[in-house]
């Protein structure tokens, strides 16, 4: 079906510069990036996006990480969108992430992990939301 997802090129990825890289990627498979912006996330974004996580041991790093510095916001569709997302994208540790993926190729870290994907099409709707606004 054709979906939407809410993807985040995170600040460590526009910091080490490839923001370039990653969109190519996107665009490669044949997705469409419908919404694009850069900026920071403000607290308030951090905390309903991440809300799932309160509580865990690594929640104010991820919180104070997120808002550290410009991030790219974006809304892509097309086919399986929220699969083949996480699929470009690699597993949430970069250090498990195989070699071709984001997070394989740009990443060392689990903190610092190059890019959000949403993990289903309700989160999307939510941090399409949450970003974007209705
Ligand atoms: P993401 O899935 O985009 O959103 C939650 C983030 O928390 C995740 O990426 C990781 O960057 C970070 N994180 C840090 N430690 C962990 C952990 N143990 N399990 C899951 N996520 C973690």
């Amino acid at each position: 079906a054709i979906e939407k997802t809410y993807n985040m090129i995170k600040p460590d990825g526009v910091r080490n510069g490839h923001i370039g890289e990653i969109i190519s990627r996107i665009e490669r498979v044949g997705l469409t990036i419908e919404r694009m912006e850069l900026g920071m996330v403000t607290l308030e974004e951090a905390e309903a996006n991440y809300g799932e996580h309160k509580g865990k041991p690594f929640y104010e790093g991820l919180i104070s990480y997120i808002t550290s510095g410009p991030v790219v916001k974006m809304v892509v569709s097309g086919e399986n969108a929220v699969a083949t997302m996480r699929k470009l994208m690699g597993a949430t540790n970069c250090a498990d992430a195989a070699p071709g993926t984001i997070r394989g190729d740009f990443g060392l870290t689990v903190d610092e992990n190059v890019i959000h994907g949403s993990d289903s099409v309700e989160s999307a709707e939510r941090e399409i939301k949450v970003f974007f606004g209705a």
